[in-house]
């Protein structure tokens, strides 16, 4: 494992760990800053822009909920951990920590099932996030939050406050100056209208921190290209954008499988009179080795405002342990316990990292 690898599984961790304090503290502590203060990646767009697709090429498996009308009505985070070639892929929740599935649509269903369970099967919204893990040998270490789509009008069933609801949460998100976002925009529309821009480009203007997808690429009409675009010369951003070809809802239909789906992909861009000359820069592979590279030099370089964080949160935590003295209910004790030794452990890990070659180090 490199020493960079571990970094973004740490930081995994400690999101993890926040998420479990915050609930315990009741929200609003040292917890929920070091949860601020960590980077992740917010997938953010207009309702059919390709969303769910490009994360499922991501992470090179068909697991989100799909259908018609706003699927995604509460955020999932999705931590992808790297494994060793070989290992069996499986995926956990949060919510059911005792359970691994190595079905992937069963994990489509949980994700459905626990929708509803907290929406109440109506189509309202919840800003309360589901947090999914997947292991695998196919993925890039990298933490994504997937988002509702903009959308411009409510649908029968839905309250009119839902545009905005939306569109409120997803700012919620890609406001913080530590959120990466992943804008993306579908091809065969003028790039000039997509919400994923118009909303980077009000909360990120100077583009520093806006990663520019556009999908749908082989839906343009015949004899025009993306160029423009993709070179960079519509909207600029400071991190190249970058060209994405998905499944078409025929492919779906057919179930051909996202590893083939890839292949297809690298073969559309190598072949492509258009975008030949991009094609080592084009792709979901190549967009996920870029935001998985991204995400390491953001964690490197807020390498102390982390650890002092974390060293708070030790503080925090012991005076807690100290408070609560003994008997308390072993449940809220243990959990405690293993996030104060989780944030020793951090704290000693970070150090290491940031003394860079330090002897014992492995990079
Ligand atoms: P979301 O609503 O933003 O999550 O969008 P989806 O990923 O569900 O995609 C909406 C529809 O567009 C599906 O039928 C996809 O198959 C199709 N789609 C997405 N990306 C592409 C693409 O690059 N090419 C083609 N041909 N279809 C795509
Ligand atoms: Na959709
Ligand atoms: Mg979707």
């Amino acid at each position: 494992m490199t020493t960079m690898e571990s970094l973004i599984g740490l930081v995994n961790r400690i999101q993890r760990a926040c998420t479990v304090l915050g609930d315990y503290g009741g929200g609003d502590n040292t917890f929920s800053s070091l949860w601020e203060a960590l980077p992740s990646v917010a997938v953010v767009g207009g309702q059919s822009s390709g969303k769910s697709s490009v994360l499922e090429s991501i992470v090179g498996r068909d697991f989100l909920p799909r259908g018609s009308g706003i699927v995604t009505r509460r955020p999932l985070v999705l931590q992808l951990h790297k494994t060793e070639s070989g290992q069996q892929e499986y995926a956990e929740f949060l919510h059911l920590p005792k359970r691994r599935f190595t079905d992937f649509a069963l994990v489509r269903k949980e994700i459905q099932d626990e929708t509803d369970r907290i929406t109440g099967r109506t189509k309202q919204i919840s800003n309360v996030p589901i947090h999914l893990s997947i292991y695998s040998p196919n993925v890039v270490n990298l933490t994504l939050i997937d988002l509702p789509g903009l959308t411009k009008v409510a649908v029968e069933g839905q309250p009119e406050t839902i545009v905005e609801d939306i569109e409120n949460m997803v700012r919620s998100y890609v406001e913080k100056p530590n959120s990466i976002i992943l804008a993306i925009s579908p091809a065969n529309q003028d790039i000039a209208t997509s919400d994923a821009i118009k909303l980077a480009r009000e909360v990120d203007p100077s583009g520093e921190r806006t990663f520019g997808v556009l999908t749908k690429l082989d839906l343009m009409d015949k004899g025009t290209n993306a160029l423009e675009v993709l070179e960079g010369r519509s909207y600029r951003l400071q991190h190249p954008w970058v060209g994405i070809v998905n499944r078409s809802q025929a492919d779906i239909n057919k179930n051909v499988d996202m590893i083939v789906a890839r292949r297809k992909e690298r073969e559309y861009f190598a072949t492509s009179p258009d975008y030949g000359h991009l094609a080592s820069k084009m792709g979901s592979e190549y967009l996920a080795k870029l935001l998985s590279k991204h995400l390491e030099t953001v964690i490197r370089a807020r390498i102390p405002s982390i650890t002092s964080l974390i060293n708070k949160s030790i503080d925090e935590l012991e005076s807690e342990m100290d408070h609560l003295g003994r008997p308390i209910a072993v449940d809220a004790g243990a959990q405690l316990y293993t996030i104060l030794e989780l944030c020793r452990a951090f704290d000693c890990i970070f150090k290491e990292h940031l003394d860079g070659g330090r002897p014992g180090g492995d990079r």
